[in-house]
């Protein structure tokens, strides 16, 4: 019998009917419901780049089986802006060029915006870069990067 996921994804209930039970909750993103934002970088924890809030926890996606987060709400980057108004961690990127190539971005900004929700309030540099950790940048936007989620805090 082919299992149900229940997820709340960005407010929306879904039903997914799952043909593979071992799927992770990355795969389920990208190639049940097209959201394409969240990205597959090392597919092993490693990079950061797949990073979804889960009950409003930051985790790897790619790390997740998407059937033991059954009844979950899921949080991606695509459910952040509001209308046209950007997530005040996403104006933050903008602002402070916390990119290069932009595809480590939503898993940046996604990391950036549990950090925040962690309750980290009154951040500094050092504990930024610690609680970011986790989240690789090829091109080196370390910089801008901190001082995105730095300002994204006050
Ligand atoms: Fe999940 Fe790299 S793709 S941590």
């Amino acid at each position: 019998m082919t299992p149900t996921l229940n997820l709340t994804i960005n407010g929306v209930p879904q039903q997914i009917a799952l043909d593979d039970p071992r799927a992770t909750l990355l795969d389920v993103l990208r190639e049940r419901l097209g959201l394409t934002g969240t990205k597959k970088g090392c597919d092993r924890g490693q990079c950061g780049a797949c990073t979804v809030l889960i009950d409003g926890m930051r985790m790897n996606s790619c790390l997740a089986l998407a059937l033991s987060h059954d009844g979950a709400e899921i949080t991606t980057v695509e459910g952040l802006a509001q209308g046209d108004t950007l997530h005040p961690v996403q104006a933050a990127f903008i602002a402070h060029d916390g990119f290069q190539c932009g595809y480590c971005t939503p898993g940046q900004i996604m990391s950036a915006v549990g950090l925040i929700a962690e309750g980290e309030a009154g951040l500094d540099p050092e504990r930024v870069r610690e609680g970011m950790s986790g989240n690789l940048c090829r091109c080196a936007a370390y910089a801008g990067i901190t001082e995105a989620v730095l300002d994204a805090t006050r």
